[in-house]
């Protein structure tokens, strides 16, 4: 069975395959009109993966245990396509993710990405490790039954449907990353906090190696944090219509944090100490909550570890928060790294 690995963010969606392909491109969908302007510029090649025909559908048991399907139908624009030519890109942000007409969409494209032909496909995937015991009967239902005929620009053609199933709480997937590139910190007796950075939310998670190295979560000194990338965005806007008087929207704030600045009427208006300050103060209340849940057992643990997009970003603001302080490799991809790993050993069981 192909193996792929896919970590639905708020943000961004990340995705890897058994062969190492990756896919990422952000959580948006919109919907999707004759697309002209970008062919005229010729950068067509890059956008025809972005934009398709599907039709997406799902089954799942609402709360009062009627069936419900979910569906996807018609042309859509995704990722950077939907944020350039989409009047209203619909971010996948809502709490209940799995039955969004985006997620229906964002779920296709993606495993169709990652797969150079129609074929049996083991995905994993799951919801944020706050919301993992409310939805996860529904990521599992709707992942079961998922079908979908996907239509690319260029003409490809895939049917995604998924042979095997596994649900898997997001931030708890790092954690396999992080041992996979750490394998030093997998050993009997280690305690470990791992703090996953991104866009929306941040995850901590503490966790222990047992004497026959099984990973035995502590819930009581792990959390979600409902703050990440997304605040220096929210940052820059204000920071923006102080400095300028003009309201700027999520997108063009995104780029000001990648350029570090902002062009103004010809000027060149510098952020980067508004930026700087942000994550300050992000990396502030992840410290604070890490020692508040944590409490006694702080001095005790091994090593604090980083993961998620934002993990970069922080990095420099808890170098002195421990003695031993780590980025997993290539971070904003650690969950969906850590998707393929559960996926390789729940088939290197059967
Ligand atoms: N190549 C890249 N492309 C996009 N974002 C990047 C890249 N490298 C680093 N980043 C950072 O990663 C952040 C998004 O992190 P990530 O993808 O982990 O979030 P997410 O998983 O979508 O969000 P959440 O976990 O809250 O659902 C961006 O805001 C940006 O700061
Ligand atoms: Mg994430």
């Amino acid at each position: 069975m192909f193996k792929i690995g896919l970590d639905l963010g708020y943000g961004f969606l990340k995705g890897i395959n058994e062969e190492g392909k990756k896919v990422l491109m952000p959580s948006l969908v919109g919907t999707g009109s004759e697309r002209t302007l970008s062919r005229v510029f010729g950068n067509g090649s890059e956008y025809d993966s972005q934009e398709v025909e599907i039709e997406a559908s799902a089954v799942a048991r609402d709360e009062n245990g009627s069936l419900k399907e979910f569906t996807a139908s018609g042309r859509y624009f995704v990722g950077e396509l939907a944020r350039k030519e989409s009047r209203i890109p619909a971010f996948a942000f809502d709490r209940n993710k799995i039955a969004h007409e985006a997620t229906m969409v964002l779920i296709g494209v993606g495993a169709a990405l990652l797969t150079d032909r129609n074929r049996d496909i083991h995905i994993v995937t799951g919801p944020p490790l706050k919301y993992f015991k409310e939805q996860k009967k529904a990521f599992e239902q709707i992942l079961k039954s998922y079908n979908a005929d996907i239509a690319f620009g260029d003409g490809t053609k895939r049917r995604v449907s998924f042979a095997k199933t596994t649900v898997f709480p997001q931030g708890a997937a790092a954690v396999y990353a992080l041992l996979t590139f750490n394998p030093d910190l997998w050993k009997p007796g280690s305690a470990i906090i791992l703090v996953e950075v991104g866009f929306k939310t941040t995850e901590i998670l503490t966790f222990e190696i047992t004497e026959n190295k099984t990973i035995v979560p502590v819930s009581s000194a792990s959390d979600t944090l409902e703050l990440g990338t997304s605040n220096t965005v929210k940052d820059i806007i204000d920071a923006v219509y102080q400095k300028l008087g003009v309201k700027i929207d999520s997108a063009m704030a995104e780029e000001c944090v990648r350029r570090e600045g902002i062009v103004y009427r010809g000027k060149e208006v510098g952020l980067g100490e508004v930026i700087r300050k942000s994550r300050r103060d992000i990396a502030r209340t992840i410290r604070d909550e890490i020692k508040l849940i944590i409490g006694n057992r702080f001095d005790f643990v091994n090593c604090v570890s980083l993961a998620g997009g934002g993990a970069a970003d922080l990095f420099e603001f808890f170098s002195d928060f421990y003695d031993d302080v780590r980025m997993v490799d290539d971070p904003q991809f650690a969950n969906a790294y850590g998707y393929l790993e559960v996926a390789k050993m729940l088939d290197e069981d059967l």
